[in-house]
């Protein structure tokens, strides 16, 4: 459902990217583990249409998404949960997500709609897949970190993207959150592609289901079972290897 090719991204003349093939397949869930600076982001900003790249091709269901503005990607179904939070915290969770409905984006547009069944149904069961069911009338400034990144998570998917780009989801997240979090992450990658960053290597076994993408330096490294990917010789000098590397630390001890 995704093809990159030759996809090259440059900053001021340094490569930040340089991708020469990458695929993700319908409702496959992969995770892209790299080095600080490895391009990771500028990958997820290439792919939202945030940043123009020098040269290459991202087709997306067959149409090139290289060129098109972040709302025309938004509307051929692609969401990017970004890092930082864009929820109002002094609406409830409810009217937070009433506000991310498609279709339904400025705030004036939704003072004055009419709230159908059906799309309260939709806010309720998305609010269930996020486990905000219970927090629905509370303030969003009152939640926990976790919960308004599961919040910002339900705003995206309540645009009903087929494929989701989620940048360091657990960042700051309780050990019970970061749980949650995953056992989240796989459920969406039943009925959709998701594309993860993440750096925390236990919540990476925990979804690494499928395919791992080892990003260094803005190239492929390899890719590979998290199995695979953990014990390549080449993985472990480049990434995992550093002695005071917050990755390697985790690895000991699992
Ligand atoms: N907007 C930008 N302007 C200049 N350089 C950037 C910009 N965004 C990223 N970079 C550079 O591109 C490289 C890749 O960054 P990034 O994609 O954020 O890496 P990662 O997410 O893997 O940590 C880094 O060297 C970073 O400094
Ligand atoms: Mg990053």
């Amino acid at each position: 459902m995704l093809k990159i090719r030759n996809l090259t991204v440059t900053f001021g003349g340094v490569v930040a990217l340089s991708l020469h093939k990458f695929d993700l397949g319908d409702k496959e869930l992969r995770v892209i583990i790299g080095p600080n600076g490895a391009g990771k982001s500028t990958m997820m900003d290439v792919l939202c249409g945030k940043t123009l790249p020098n040269q290459g091709t991202a087709l997306f269901n067959g149409e090139e998404l290289i060129g098109r503005s972040e709302i025309e990607i938004n509307r051929m179904g692609v969401g990017r949960k970004f890092q930082k939070p864009t929820v109002f915290d002094g609406l409830t969770v409810f009217d937070n997500m009433l506000l991310g409905l498609k279709g339904n984006k400025s705030v004036f547009a939704s003072m004055f709609f009419h709230l159908s069944p059906e799309h309260r149904a939709k806010i309720y069961q998305v609010a269930e897949q996020v486990n905000l069911v219970d927090e629905l009338n509370t303030m969003a400034g009152a939640l926990s970190h976790g919960q308004k990144q599961w919040l910002e998570i339900a705003i995206v998917l309540l645009q009903e993207p087929e494929l989701l780009l989620i940048d360091e989801p657990a960042a700051g997240m309780s050990d019970a959150e970061t749980e949650k979090t995953g056992e989240l992450l796989i459920n969406l990658g039943k009925t959709k592609s998701v594309i993860v960053i993440e750096h925390d290597m236990h919540f990476v076994e925990q979804i690494a289901k499928e395919k791992v993408t080892v990003l260094v330096r803005g190239s492929i490294l390899t890719e590979g079972t998290f199995k695979e990917v953990k014990n390549d010789k080449s993985v472990i000098d480049c990434y995992l290897g550093a002695p005071d590397s917050a990755q390697m630390k985790n690895m000991k001890q699992s």
